[in-house]
């Protein structure tokens, strides 16, 4: 098969992934995508790097087996730990969602607000990544992992999503009018965040990576050339009934088959 007509591999350590592939389907509806979710592992979010890293090594070789022309890690947790490990051992280009998430709050004007897993904030990821791009950026980041499992019990717009939210969300001063979603469970709970900051300008790293990719698509690596909808395979390493339920949401249609595999 021509490098162009192979699938692109997404991962993420749950179905929060599925928010990319949601937007990457929109965008490139013609591309073959195999999505895997670490779901018997979840969350990264309060692992060490180490963990992390490994695991993400781990989803990296299973993406392997099915030749992708590239691999999506649609995780910030994973893309802030893992993403240059796997980068080496990968046979394919490898792009995270940080570097893209980065890449469109530089160009705000102001302080930046980034919220994510206590993983990717202590990594300081973003930090680093904005400050190459802008050395006097002011940024401030709040951990908040109580977002992941709201997302996943599908408490997408709840009062309490909303008291949670607030409690974290208040800890970014007022004048952090862009707040990067540096996580992609959170894009599900956006009718909350708005309520509890009007007025902010979110940035969903997913949507700017799922760009990216159409950029690298259209250089070297190539659009699929067939043109039907391109098909979409879904593997997880544990699937719960309350998963595809949850999973539909994030992905804006039906889950269809979903495979397992072993991590
Ligand atoms: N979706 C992951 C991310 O973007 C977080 C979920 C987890 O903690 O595993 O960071």
């Amino acid at each position: 098969m021509s490098r162009a007509n192979r699938p692109i591999g997404v991962f993420d350590s749950g179905i929060g992934g599925l928010t990319v592939v949601h937007t990457l389907r929109r965008l490139l509806p013609g591309e073959s995508i195999i999505y895997l979710g670490d779901t018997a592992r979840l969350p990264y979010g309060t692992k060490s790097h180490r963990t992390i890293e490994r695991y993400t090594l781990q989803m990296g070789q299973i993406l392997q087996r099915f030749e992708p022309k590239l691999i999506v890690v649609a995780c910030n947790t994973a893309s802030a730990h893992g993403l240059l490990a796997l980068q080496a051992a990968s046979s394919c280009p490898v792009v995270g969602v940080i570097e893209p998430g980065a890449e469109a709050a530089a160009l705000v004007k102001g302080p930046v607000g980034v919220i994510g897993t206590l993983a990717t904030v202590s990594s300081a990821s973003y930090d680093e990544a904005l400050r190459r791009r802008d050395p006097d950026k002011v940024i401030f980041s709040v951990a908040c992992p109580l977002l992941v499992p709201l997302a996943e019990e599908g408490w997408f717009d709840d009062p309490i999503t909303d008291a949670i939210s607030r409690r974290y969300l208040n800890q970014l001063p007022f004048e952090a009018k862009t707040i990067v979603l540096g996580c992609t469970h959170y894009p599900t709970l956006l009718p909350s965040l708005e309520r509890t900051r009007p007025g902010t300008r979110w940035i969903d790293s997913g949507e700017v990576t799922a760009q990216s990719v159409d950029r690298l698509l259209q250089g070297s690596l190539g659009y699929r050339t067939e043109s039907a909808r391109g098909p979409l395979r879904i593997l997880l390493t544990d699937a719960s009934s309350r998963l595809r339920e949850v999973g539909e949401r994030f992905l804006g249609e039906e889950l269809g088959n979903v495979e397992l595999v072993e991590p």
